[in-house]
């Protein structure tokens, strides 16, 4: 009791009554954003850009920071709502605000806004994480009116900017071609760039953008925001260019579809937004949120990454006892450390043998798995490898017990014919007794089997036969519960389970957020391994996530030599979907050892600092090299892709090293008996050198390719 009462007491000091005119600034190290709360006590936003002192920003009231719908405000506001009497506006004046520290990086400014008449408040809640120069935003929105309310508008965050021109790098596609970069300048009037899929985010597009002001970025040159939603669903990022050529660039969950009917006493949160601001392009940028999401954005995120051997591509559905047998000595003879049964182990009634049948029926097919998990994690481990398992638990194929049990729990629209994808059916998830079956399934496999060491968590199709029996008649309330539903199972399933590794996975690269990623350590960023395509989709992926949560497998779907694909899917996490029985000698001593270099290396790769130094799409040629923290190691991975004839390259100059050092430069990845890249091999050269002149590492043939290991000596 004494120490609620000393709790209250805190919470009461530390809100500070707010005077008019007066200045809430945010900073990290190098970025400040800078409030005026007006003599009306609105909120307005008087700078964002690099690190300013508050004082030197003049008292500002032009730019309302996060506008409601209703009033006076005549463009996309960041909130509207419509009151239980049926009022559609609302009216936010700054109460109080208070900055806690949580420690000497991190500083949370929340500040309360409230409505004059109705009882509605509003938490802007700003996260300033100060060494690694990003700020997160979002809200928290709640009522005490007699009768639920309707928001229709909820953006996390809202950021306004005056410049000179705008120009937007957005990231899109499909399945098997995620993440292509374009880049269109802003024009007057709004642009969206949303998705409606519901249990996903990313496919389509991408919750993710980079905005360039006055000019476009390049890599070491412009002033740029990058900034993501951690949000695994429906999402929208709107950029509108006002009639005074001001920006306003709004984050959040996708309001299409979604009057959130929010009871009195509850609050909804918003998810949060991420971004980074750099004055020296985007390669800082990207930094940047590498650094946050290996301490704060992913689940042990500065910790190591197992190698693996998964048997999606090579078996499919087809496999028994004695071939996983054989593939666990196969994933020894590779060298990698853990082996990943993939789709189709469970089923009885309808045995998992294609993609129509048994989802929801989690346990081991007989005829398949005789002995069950049990005996596999044993043969797993007689072989001093690791066992990890793929699951799907928010479906349910209409083929099914699950379904036969439980027709109420699949989201379906009354009066209409189920729509498939893929052959299956989402799972009501924001119903109780959902969630507590789709916790069970993942908790039960990791309770009753201690050698599972490894989950890949699959989601398989995006949201339609938009109706959740549960939710009777707040339908419009399900893009958003489902998500906070999944995240609610996530957060029971962390509590038990804290540190076990979790691919995310949705059909490729469908989820793609960190709002999931905080509960999983990597990803899977596409289904297609193809390495030349993989070059451009990992490079995409690379402006906002570290490679340690790329999860990048050497397979067979493209023709390219080994040697290409191993080296493209070294710049992430790495791992093997092939049949390595088929290898022949020397593509096994290659794969064997190129492991160990990975293993020496993945330190690096994972939490260095990333310099891409030439984009694939200016010509048909990349390189990006990692950089450790004491710049004393740093890998350097060159490709050539499809040259024009007699394309020649100067040598690739690199950066982030420190001129004083010297550097033995070695090429590793060496196929047997072909000659190596680098026409510096085993040299040393200092790092000024390296820097200003460069490396020959790009050859003219097609498909080559070349890793460069960097040591200070
Ligand atoms: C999805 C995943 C694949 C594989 C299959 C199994 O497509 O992206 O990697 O797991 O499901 O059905």
């Amino acid at each position: 009791m004494r120490k609620h009462y000393f709790l209250l007491t805190i919470i009461f000091l530390t809100w500070s009554v707010v005077r008019a005119q007066e200045r809430i600034d945010v900073h990290t190290r190098n970025m400040s954003l800078v409030f005026n709360v007006g003599a009306d006590k609105k909120l307005y936003q008087s700078y964002m850009g690099s690190r300013i002192a508050a004082a030197a920003v003049p008292a500002d009231t032009t730019v309302e920071s996060y506008p409601q719908g209703g009033g006076s405000y005549l463009f996309e506001p960041a909130i509207r709502m419509v009151h239980a009497d049926g009022n559609p506006s609302l009216d936010l004046r700054v109460a109080s605000w208070k900055v806690d520290s949580m420690d000497t990086n991190v500083r949370v400014t929340s500040i309360l806004m409230k409505d004059p008449v109705y009882p509605v408040s509003v938490v802007l809640e700003l996260r300033a994480y100060s060494r690694e120069d990003v700020i997160t935003s979002k809200v928290l929105i709640r009522h005490d009116e007699p009768q639920p309310v309707k928001v229709s508008h909820f953006a996390s965050s809202m950021l306004h900017f005056h410049a000179d021109s705008y120009w937007l790098t957005q990231f899109h596609g499909d399945w098997a071609r995620e993440m292509h970069m374009d880049e269109s300048r802003l024009t007057s009037g709004i642009k969206i760039v949303d998705s409606k899929l519901g249990s996903r985010a990313d496919m389509y597009q991408t919750p993710a953008f980079l905005l360039s002001l006055d000019r476009s970025s390049s890599e070491e040159e412009g002033e740029v925001l990058a900034g993501t939603l951690a949000w695994s669903g429906s999402f929208q990022l709107l950029f509108e260019v006002d009639e005074k050529d001001r920006l306003s660039v709004a984050a959040g969950m996708n309001p299409y579809a979604s009057d959130y009917v929010l009871d009195p006493g509850k609050t909804l949160p918003t998810p949060e937004f991420i971004f980074t601001y750099s004055n020296k392009g985007r390669g800082q940028a990207s930094r940047n949120l590498h650094a946050w999401a290996r301490s704060y954005g992913v689940l042990n995120g500065k910790g190591p990454r197992m190698t693996l051997l998964n048997n999606w591509e090579s078996t499919q559905f087809a496999f028994n006892e004695p071939k996983l047998d054989s593939l666990f000595g196969e994933t020894r003879k590779l060298g990698a450390d853990l082996f990943l049964l993939d789709d189709g182990w469970f089923g009885n009634k309808y045995p998992r043998n294609d993609d129509h049948t048994s989802l929801g029926d989690w346990q081991e097919n007989k005829t398949k798995l005789p002995h069950g998990i049990a005996r596999l994690e044993k043969a797993a481990a007689a072989q001093g490898v690791k066992f990890g398992i793929w699951v799907e638990p928010e479906m349910v194929s209409p083929k099914s017990e699950l379904y036969e049990k439980h027709p109420d729990w699949v989201l379906k629209l009354p009066n209409r014919s189920e729509h498939y994808f893929r052959n299956q059916l989402v799972l009501d998830l924001v119903n109780p007794a959902v969630q507590d079956f789709v916790f069970k399934t993942v908790d039960d496999l990791l309770t009753q089997h201690s050698g599972i060491a490894y989950i890949k968590w699959d989601c398989n199709r995006m949201m339609t036969n938009e109706y959740s029996p549960y939710l009777g008649f707040r339908q419009t309330n399900l893009y958003v519960d489902y998500v906070r539903s999944l995240y609610a199972v996530l957060d029971r399933l962390r509590a038990k389970h804290p540190s076990v590794p979790m691919m995310l996975c949705s059909g490729g690269g469908g989820r793609t957020d960190y709002g999931a990623l905080k509960y999983f350590t990597e990803f899977w960023p596409s289904d297609n391994t193809d390495a030349v395509e993989r070059v451009y989709i990992q490079w995409g992926y690379s402006y906002f996530f570290p490679a340690n949560t790329i999860a990048c497998h050497v397979t067979s779907w493209g023709k390219e030599p080994l040697k290409f694909r191993t080296d493209v899917a070294m710049m992430g996490r790495l791992g093997y979907d092939l049949d390595v029985s088929k290898m022949k000698e020397k593509e096994l001593a290659f794969s064997q050892q190129a492991l160990k270099d990975y293993r020496r290396l993945s330190g690096t790769i994972g939490q260095g600092d990333l310099f891409r130094l030439l984009s694939p799409y200016d010509r048909e040629r990349a390189a990006l090299m990692y950089v450790d923290a004491d710049k004393k190691k740093a890998v350097l991975f060159g490709y050539v892709l499809y040259p024009r004839y007699g394309s020649t390259w100067p040598p690739v100059k690199l950066q982030g090293l420190d001129g004083q050092k010297s550097y033995r430069v070695r090429e590793i990845n060496r196929y047997p008996g072909v000659h190596g890249v680098l026409v510096e091999d085993g040299k040393k050269l200092s790092g000024e050198y390296l820097m200003k002149v460069g490396l020959n590492i790009l050859r003219a043939d097609a498909l080559s390719s070349a890793v460069i290991e960097i040591t200070e000596e």
